[in-house]
């Protein structure tokens, strides 16, 4: 590939589960520091998107560069090494371990022990909640306070890129504010940040780049002004096409 500045770049990614395809040939940039933001639809293979980045569902057709180096191919295991870390969409923490438990799991790569302290000293300080609700378990949090500690948990890698999937499903609004906030220190502490989110208003005002997933396609991208200023946009926010808004 032609060395860029692009510091993830999908390039014509094709991919689904067997029964035809979910990526219909995708293609845009991350920018390395900023927080990249796709909305779109249901369904329109957004979590796939994020998925095929991480490792777990594999491109039939197409690349994905991270830092000049391809992804496609490589294990889950070894792109978590690489430094890229993802918080999936549905809850993933061990409900019946403590807080701290969990997120010192986040390190299991990690195998230096004065590391490993290091960070979890950083982390609880970035996250009261880690030291406040350390002793606990993790099913005794609300959902907003579990996001956090996912959050804190991907952290342990240190890793240069966070992939973020629908963070604030099922958050109140109160903690859906802080749960952007904390993005946004996630992001100023030097990590870039790939996220899919349905409060698309509110994550594209926070992103520096927005791309609109449709039917498999990127329909639009551009900062992420451009895209929440964008008049066809406003159809896709309340989870219809293009095409059908227009048709009455
Ligand atoms: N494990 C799977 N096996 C088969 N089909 C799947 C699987 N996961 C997703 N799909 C299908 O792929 C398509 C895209 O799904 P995906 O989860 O990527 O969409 P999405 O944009 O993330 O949607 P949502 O906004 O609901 O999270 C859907 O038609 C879905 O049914
Ligand atoms: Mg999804």
């Amino acid at each position: 590939m032609a060395e860029s500045e692009a510091f993830v770049r999908f390039e014509g990614v094709v991919a689904g589960y067997g029964g035809g395809d979910v990526l219909k040939g995708v293609s845009f940039d991350v920018p390395k520091g900023g927080v990249t933001c796709i909305v779109g639809p249901n369904g329109s293979g957004k979590s796939t998107l994020l998925k095929t980045v991480s490792g777990l569902v594999r491109p039939r057709l197409g690349e994905i560069w991270f830092k000049g180096q391809q992804l496609v191919g490589l294990s889950p295991r070894d792109i978590l090494q690489l430094g890229v870390v993802q918080v999936p969409q549905n809850h993933s923490l061990f409900r019946e371990m403590t807080v701290h438990e969990n997120v010192e799991l986040g390190a299991f790569l990690v195998k230096d022990k004065k590391l490993i302290a290091q960070r979890m000293e950083r982390i609880r300080g970035l996250f009261p909640i880690v030291a406040e609700r350390a002793k606990d378990k993790a099913g005794s949090l609300s959902g907003g306070q579990q996001r956090l500690v996912e959050f804190a948990r991907c952290l342990m890698l240190d890793p240069e890129l966070v992939v973020l999937d629908e963070p604030s499903m099922g958050l109140d609004p109160k903690t859906l504010r802080s749960m952007f906030e904390t993005i946004k220190l996630m992001n100023n502490a030097g990590r870039t940040v790939l996220l899919v989110e349905q409060n698309a208003r509110q994550a594209l005002k926070l992103s520096h780049f927005g791309v609109v997933l449709e039917n498999g396609q990127v329909r639009l991208s551009g900062s992420g002004s451009d895209v929440l200023n964008n008049p066809e946009i406003g159809a896709l926010y309340l989870g219809g096409t293009i095409e059908t808004k227009t048709s009455n």
